[in-house]
This record gives structure tokens, C-alpha cells and sequence, in this order.
């Protein structure tokens, strides 16, 4: 694997090594000689060879002597692509893993199922994504589908992190599976919708427990995105059963409790299948219990307010991630990420617009995330980043 790129390169022979501790890249004619303990580092150090290739003046390719010693500032380094609100054909994905690999990005977060739309075709439980899916046969990703994505990333060091939200934005999962989701009441009869998984039932956790073991057999990844956020109260509120369960649990109305409840069952049932975990940052302010090794992915808030939030979780001693300054669709609908939420536009075009959205954009969060933290220089980023936009274009 980590000679078969350097072969293709004709520019230049290049000598690759892995008995180093740093990745180093040296140009320096007849050769570029470029070391990394891992291939993942001979990955990167290709693209940044890639970058030091430029047209002269009379549009002869041409390469200047140098040497670079690299390494990334974060480890995590990710795009999330939501595939349920709007479908993306898989083109699509792997049509953003490539741009992804010449940012060095390596965590391509799946949104994939959500209240909207359930297009994973789960081996197991194929009637939800039947019924869930906005069309069974072709707004779906099969298992081929799936393995394909997973693998094109892999080849780019691109890690492939699903999210599976729950026990909230679960709508679309309860249209093929009975029983799942909490029946709402109006008064005292059932209103006929449903509120987010119903947390009292026994079946609820025999099903998380089979669709979470497929889930890890499918996804390598040692981590599993759970989701977590924004839970609506109103319908546990409402349903009979559900409060009857909170007096016996002595809950009071306190129903972050309920959610407690649903998440540590959630977690150990993760748990038994050896995979590390991710929630949304609702789950840690609802006071939740958490196990030790729990990432919380920060979302929301002005910059004070996300930063406060950082400082809380990592002082309770966990590990993060940061959304919230980065939602690059975010600039098209307004500064206010509610309205943002609830504005969505339904005739969004999915393929080549969100493209559009995603770079050369996400190609400024890429280099934050890469490049040393006194590397600031706004007019400095601008003309590097015009020049690497042409060379995605290219
Ligand atoms: C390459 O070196 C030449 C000569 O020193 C210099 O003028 C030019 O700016 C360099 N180009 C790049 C892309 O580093
Ligand atoms: C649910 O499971 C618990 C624990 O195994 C058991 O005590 C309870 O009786 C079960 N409830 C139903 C309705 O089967
Ligand atoms: C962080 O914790 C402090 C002290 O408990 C609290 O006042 C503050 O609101 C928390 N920040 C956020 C964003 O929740």
C-alpha cells in the first residue's frame, strides 16, 4: 500500500520509508524522500508533495528543493455529511471523500438516518429502511453500498464514524418498526403521533441491542456516533404509561432522568460490542451519567457559550469534539442556528450544490485543524487557499 503511490509519481522518483518517528518530506533533485511512521503519515506527506508541484511561468510543472517535518494539530479531523434530511446518492459521498483527502481530513462523520428519512438497509431490520427510506429501492444504502463508501475511505485514510441518533430525531425509524417510538396522547387517548423511542419497553432495548450489534459488524470504526440530542419531552409528557413509570422510578417530572435512564441502558449495550462512543453535548448537560471514555461532540452556542462548554467537559475529564463554529451550510440560511435547523429548504438539490457549499470552505476548517495554532495569517490563507482550490478544481 505504501509503495504503490509513490510508484505512480512520475515527476520525481520518490523513496518512501517507515523507520522514522516523524513524518518528513525532502525534495531535493534526483528524489523526494518522504518518511512517516504509518502509512496514513506517507498519505498526507503525498498530498503535501502534491502542493509543492506548481506551474512556472512558461507553464512548465516544477518543484522547488525543500524540506517539510509534519504532523496534524488535532487527530480528529472530520466533515459530517447528513444523508436523511436530503438523500446523497453515493456518488455524491465519495465525490466529497476526495476533496476530504486533499484537506486531510480523516474522519468522514455519516449522518445517516434521522426524523426525515431512514435510508441505511439494515440486514437485520430491512422493513425500516422499506418503509423509512424516502424510496425503498432507491434512496437507499445497501450493505454493497456501505462497504463501498467505508472502503474508498479507507484507501484515502478517511475513518468512517456512522451516527446513529437516538432516542430523539427517530421518526423515520418508527414507521417500519411497531412499538418503537413513544405514543403521544391528546387528553387521554393516543393523539396518533409518536414522540422519541419509548424508553419504559423491554422490546426497545432487545431491538437496540440486535440493530447495534449489526451496526458494529458493518462499521470498523472503533467508535459509534449515539446521537443524543435535542430530545422533545412533551410527548413522554403526555403519555400515561410513561408517567406511571417515572412514579415508580421516582423520577418525579424531572424527565432528563427518563433520558438518563434510556442512554446508560444504550451505552452498555454498546458497550458489550467493543466499540467506543460519541453524543451530542445534550447528553452531558442533562447530567447524564457517563462512562470514562465518553466523547462529547459540542454543537451549539454563540462562541461563549461553546467555549464554556469545552472548558465544563473537558474538566470533567472528557474527551471532544467541536461542531459549532463550522457549520458551513450555516451562511446560506442566517447566523441562527435554530432558525437554520428549522429553515431547511426541502428543494435543496443535494449533489452538486452541496458540493459547492462543502468546498473550497470546508478548506479553511481543514488547515485550522492541520496547521500549527500560530498559523493565523488571514491574507497569507487566502492566496494559499485560491491556489489550492485550483488544484481541486484541477
Ligand atoms: C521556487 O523557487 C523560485 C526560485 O527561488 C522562487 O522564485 C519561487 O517563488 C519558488 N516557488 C515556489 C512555489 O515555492
Ligand atoms: C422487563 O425486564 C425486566 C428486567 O429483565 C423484568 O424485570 C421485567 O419484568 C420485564 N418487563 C416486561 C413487561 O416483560
Ligand atoms: C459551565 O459550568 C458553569 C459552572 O457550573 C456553568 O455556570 C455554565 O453555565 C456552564 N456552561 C455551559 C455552556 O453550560
Amino acid at each position: 500500500v505504501l509503495m504503490t503511490p509513490c510508484r505512480a509519481l512520475t515527476t520525481l522518483t520518490m523513496k518512501c520509508t517507515t523507520a522514522v518517528s516523524a513524518d518528513e518530506l525532502t525534495v531535493d533533485q534526483p528524489y523526494a524522500v518522504l518518511k512517516a511512521p504509518k502509512v496514513w503519515g506517507a498519505l498526507r506527506g503525498l498530498e503535501t508533495f502534491s502542493q509543492l508541484v506548481y506551474e512556472d511561468e512558461y507553464g512548465a510543472k516544477s518543484i522547488n528543493s525543500t524540506t517539510i517535518s509534519d504532523f496534524p494539530r488535532f487527530a480528529h479531523r472530520g466533515i459530517l455529511l447528513d444523508t436523511s434530511r436530503h438523500f446523497l446518492p453515493i456518488k455524491v459521498i465519495l465525490a466529497n471523500l476526495v476533496p476530504m483527502a486533499m484537506n486531510k481530513f480523516n474522519v468522514f462523520h455519516w449522518h445517516i438516518v434521522d426524523d426525515q428519512s431512514f435510508p441505511y438497509m439494515s440486514r437485520t431490520f430491512p422493513h425500516i429502511s422499506q418503509q423509512g427510506a424516502y424510496h425503498p429501492y432507491t434512496h437507499v444504502y445497501t450493505p454493497a453500498d456501505v462497504k463501498m463508501v467505508i472502503e474508498f475511505g479507507r484507501l484515502r485514510g478517511i475513518r468512517v464514524v456512522p451516527e446513529f441518533d437516538t432516542p430523539g430525531h427517530t421518526q423515520s425509524w418508527g414507521k417500519g418498526q411497531k412499538d418503537l417510538l413513544t405514543p403521544c396522547y391528546s387528553g387521554d387517548k393516543p393523539s396518533g403521533s409518536f414522540g422519541p423511542v419509548n424508553p419504559i419497553l423491554n422490546t426497545t432495548y432487545d431491538f437496540m441491542s440486535k440493530f447495534f450489534k449489526e451496526i458494529s459488524g458493518v462499521f470498523p470504526d472503533a467508535y459509534v456516533h449515539l446521537g443524543g440530542d435535542e430530545v422533545d419531552f412533551n410527548c413522554w409528557k403526555s403519555n400515561p404509561d410513561i408517567q406511571k413509570f417515572m412514579e415508580q422510578q421516582g423520577f418525579g417530572q424531572d424527565f432528563s432522568k427518563l433520558e438518563s435512564f434510556y442512554i446508560q441502558k444504550l451505552l452498555d449495550i454498546v458497550a458489550t460490542t467493543q466499540k467506543g462512543y460519541m453524543i451530542w453535548q445534550e447528553v452531558f448537560d442533562n447530567g447524564v451519567k457517563l462512562k470514562a471514555d465518553m466523547i462529547i461532540h459540542v454543537w451549539k452556542g454563540n462562541q461563549e457559550q461553546y467555549q464554556s462548554e469545552m472548558a465544563n467537559v473537558t474538566s470533567s475529564g472528557f474527551q471532544t469534539l467541536l461542531s459549532t463554529p463550522w457549520y458551513l451550510n450555516r451562511i446560506s440560511y442566517g447566523q441562527d442556528w435554530q432558525g437554520h435547523y428549522k429553515a431547511d429548504p426541502q428543494d435543496f438539490k443535494g449533489s452538486s450544490a452541496l458540493f459547492n457549499f462543502n468546498w473550497p470552505r470546508a478548506s479553511a476548517v481543514g488547515e485550522r485543524l492541520w496547521s500549527a495554532v500560530d498559523v493565523t495569517d488571514i491574507n497569507d490563507a487566502f492566496s494559499r487557499l485560491s491556489v489550492h482550490r485550483c488544484r481541486m478544481v484541477e
